[in-house]
């Protein structure tokens, strides 16, 4: 059983938590670049981990993440100026650039060295696929970025889309590695009542990996075969999960590269990361993102019970939630269960079992950093920095056969 010590630990993310600083000795998504279009555009609201935070595209196009709250007394520089290579308070007009220096104390006698004396907190930013990227940790432990697949992609092969999720960080990745919800939350036909009785309890398996763990669910098609699907869990919240199961199973055009972001304890960015070997259309790009508005809120949310359609859970599908990409009906079973769900409270079962490996996992890399040892997963060595064929895997196997003899696992994919 989980303990409740063990779910604090894993659930709170503020400064000076466990979890919290783990998370901080990693590259974070913190916002995405059209928020902060332009150079010299408004600058934006960004809470990150608990903490309160402003970013803004300075005149040189440079992206900065400073604290939200002016050095002097306080004021927001969310109302600031964005100007000259800088943000200035609307208050007694300091200035800070991308990096927190004080660039100017005009209300301060001329020969004041304050500016000199002060830094803001700053936290550094990188810009890739479309995200920006931050790194909250100690400035000495900065590691480099990891090199995965969409680092080097062609913009035109991915597209990115955030949504905001009202509940603990922890609830969304769980579904990432449940391997079973699938058959049932995401039954878009309730004729195929037969796949049902096929494939609701997959055999699962987990193995820890140097970059977090991989999730392993076998599916019986027959006497004479099994469905593999294999999807990587990435340190410290980042998943991959295989495209839709299809007529080919060998073919994986699509893959998502997901990462649930803690806002603060009860509320998450979860941002949708995908690509594919060819371009992705005007109109592709306009409906992987008609499930959220102008705000990066979901369409379907608790405010309006996911517009469920009791008609349609009668006749249709197994949820009644008519959704564009499943993500929406994640979004109903994982924010149902509370802001930060009481795990003491749960009956965990077999399927369970990719779960279980998923908290011990990060258990473990929680305790190892609240012991002043290194968490896994933190590249520092440039040879060593090389993700790009870190994947989800699926495929049809011989029914006797081991998921470790699928082709793209040979290649060295997961
Ligand atoms: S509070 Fe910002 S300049 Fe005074
Ligand atoms: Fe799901």
């Amino acid at each position: 059983m989980f303990s409740r010590e063990e779910n604090e630990l894993l659930t709170r993310v503020g400064p000076s938590t466990a979890m919290g600083n783990l998370m901080r000795r990693y590259w974070l998504p913190a916002l995405l670049s059209e928020e902060i279009l332009m150079p010299d555009c408004p600058p934006v609201r960004v809470r990150l981990l608990g903490e309160d935070l402003v970013g803004f595209r300075d005149s040189n196009g440079k992206v900065g993440l400073l604290d939200e709250h002016c050095s002097h007394r306080g004021t927001s520089l969310f109302y600031g100026r964005n100007e000259e290579c800088g943000l200035r308070c609307i208050y007694h007009g300091w200035k800070y650039d991308v990096e927190g220096n004080v660039l100017d104390t005009p209300a301060e006698p001329a020969d004041s060295d304050f500016k000199r004396k002060l830094r803001h907190t700053a936290y550094p930013c990188r810009e890739v696929a479309g995200i920006v990227f931050t790194y909250m940790g100690p400035q000495e432990k900065m590691p480099l970025f990891p090199a995965y697949e969409w680092v080097s992609l062609p913009d035109d092969r991915m597209h990115v889309v955030k949504s905001y999720l009202q509940c603990n960080y922890l609830q969304g990745i769980e579904g990432d590695f449940d391997s079973s919800h699938t058959t049932f939350l995401h039954c878009n036909n309730l004729a195929d009542l037969a796949r049902l009785n096929r494939d609701g309890a997959p055999t699962l398996e987990a193995e820890e990996s140097d970059y977090g763990m991989r999730a392993i669910s076998i599916r019986q098609l027959g006497p004479d075969k099994s469905y593999v699907r294999i999807s990587p869990f990435i340190m410290p919240a980042f998943s991959i999960v295989p495209g839709p199961a299809t007529a080919k199973f060998e073919e994986n055009d699509s893959r998502a590269f997901r990462f649930w972001i803690p806002i603060d304890d009860t509320s998450t960015w979860f941002y949708i990361l995908t690509m594919r070997d060819m371009p992705f259309s005007a109109e592709e790009r306009a409906s992987a993102r008609s499930w959220v508005d102008a705000g990066y809120r979901r369409i379907r949310n608790a405010g309006n019970n996911y517009l469920q359609d009791r008609e349609h859970q009668k006749s249709r599908s197994y949820s009644g939630i008519k959704a564009v990409i499943p993500a929406e009906q994640d979004g109903c079973a994982t924010e149902s269960m509370g802001p930060i769900y009481d795990r003491t409270q749960e009956h965990l079962g077999y399927s369970d079992k990719t779960i279980i490996a998923l908290r011990k996992v990060l258990l473990r890399a929680a305790r190892s950093v609240q012991e002043g040892r290194e968490p896994p997963h933190i590249v520092t060595d440039p040879k060593l920095n090389d993700f790009s064929r870190l994947r989800a895997v699926k495929g049809v196997l011989p029914a006797n056969g081991s998921w470790r003899e699928l082709p793209d696992l040979e290649q060295g994919v997961v």
